[in-house]
């Protein structure tokens, strides 16, 4: 079987784009449902960018935290937020939820759209496939390139269980606003790893076993721009660092990432690291595994002057280091992207450790 897999429905895409945004909701709004959501990370709270935001007389702004990645918590604690404003205001639903930040703020907007229509806790939908109903409209405006957020079918939570997805046609953004201004004042270290995130998207894509000609095409023109943006730097920069995180999305959402997202995750989960940082050190550890890429990634590193922090998991336990690997070999579909069916024989338990303790 194919996946008939679902992208987002339209896009905007130029330097100062944003200023579209209100005629953009302006066709979502109607007269039951006047009323956005908007949610904006707190880092632009003191930002000119928060004078610029189109909100109407009815909307609701609601600045979101993001300096630990999302939790289910958070997000129904979000959602119970928005039903009661709307309750307030004698409306069922808003019209839309438009998130405004990096991956994390993008994915809870995702999560917020979703939970409004599906009843529970966000941490019973963690998975494929198992929200019923479609969401809310929701929209993204990134603010930091390089998850693919902006595209993917998923929105990653941490929740009381595991780190995993709501994985759903239904997650896929209605539309998103790419405008590279966004990302102009996104500090230096920062937008480097979130770019790796991207770059290593690439490089997990290109070389893994699942790949095909459509995955190939957008991950070969996103390595390009990668290599553009981290090597050489211009003018276009940011523009190019936006389109390579939307076409390294397109990559791995028709194929699969591989061993350095599996033990990010394991990372993430146990000692909180964030996505792309986690994704950083673990990929300088993976030689053996993407040779080429490792060597072009340090290459990256020395012209971003950027020190990668070593030691993340000497502190840790016994206990906390089994939890990673067993974070780590849950991830099934990467494994077997990466290394084959074979996987098992390859990618033992004693080996997912040595290769932890090394960080
Ligand atoms: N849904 C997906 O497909 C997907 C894919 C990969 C990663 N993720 C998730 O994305 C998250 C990581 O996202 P991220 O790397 O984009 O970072 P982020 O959204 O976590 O933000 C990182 C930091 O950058 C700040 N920031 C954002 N925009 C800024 C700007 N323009 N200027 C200054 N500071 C800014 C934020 O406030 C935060 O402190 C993780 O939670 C990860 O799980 C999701
Ligand atoms: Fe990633």
């Amino acid at each position: 079987m194919f996946r008939n897999f679902k992208t987002v429905e339209r896009i905007v895409f130029g330097r100062g784009c944003f200023n579209q945004l209100n005629d953009i909701l302006a066709e979502q709004r109607t007269d039951r449902r006047p009323c956005v959501v908007f949610l904006v990370d707190d880092v632009f709270i003191r930002h000119p960018l928060k004078e610029r935001l189109p909100l109407h007389d009815q909307d609701l702004l609601i600045w979101v935290n993001v300096d630990d990645e999302p939790k289910t918590r958070y997000v129904d604690q979000l959602t119970d937020q928005v039903r009661r404003a709307m309750a307030d205001k004698k409306m069922d639903l808003p019209a839309g939820v438009i998130g405004i930040g990096g991956g994390s703020t993008m994915d809870l907007s995702k999560a917020v759209s979703l939970m409004l229509t599906n009843k529970g806790s966000s941490a019973d939908y963690q998975g494929w496939d198992l929200i019923r109903n479609p969401a809310v409209y929701h929209a993204a405006v990134p603010t930091l390139s390089g998850t693919g957020a902006e595209v993917s079918r998923t929105t990653v939570l941490t929740g009381p269980q595991k780190k995993l997805g709501i994985n759903s046609d239904y997650t896929v953004f209605d539309q998103v606003v790419l405008d590279p201004e966004m990302i102009a004042d996104v500090p230096a270290q920062q937008r480097f790893y979130t770019g790796m995130d991207c770059y290593i998207h690439c490089v997990e894509s290109l070389t893994g076993t699942y790949l095909n000609t459509f995955s190939q095409a957008y991950g070969e023109k996103s390595l390009e721009l990668c290599r553009k943006v981290f090597l050489e730097g211009g003018p276009e920069s940011d523009d190019q660092l936006m389109m390579a995180s939307f076409f390294g999305g397109m990559s791995i959402a028709y194929s699969q990432v591989g061993v350095c997202h599996a033990l990010s995750y394991g990372l993430s989960f146990v000692l909180g690291v964030h996505h792309g940082i986690g994704n950083s050190i673990v990929f300088d550890y993976l030689e053996e595994f993407y040779p080429e890429g490792v060597a072009e990634f340090r290459e990256m590193l020395t012209r971003q002057q950027i020190t990668l922090p070593r030691g993340v998991v000497a502190d840790a336990s016994d206990e906390q280091i089994e939890k990673m690997v067993d974070v780590a070999l849950i991830l099934v579909p990467l494994w077997e992207n990466a290394l084959g069916e074979q996987w098992e024989r390859i990618m033992t338990r004693e080996r997912i450790r040595d290769l932890y303790k090394r960080m």
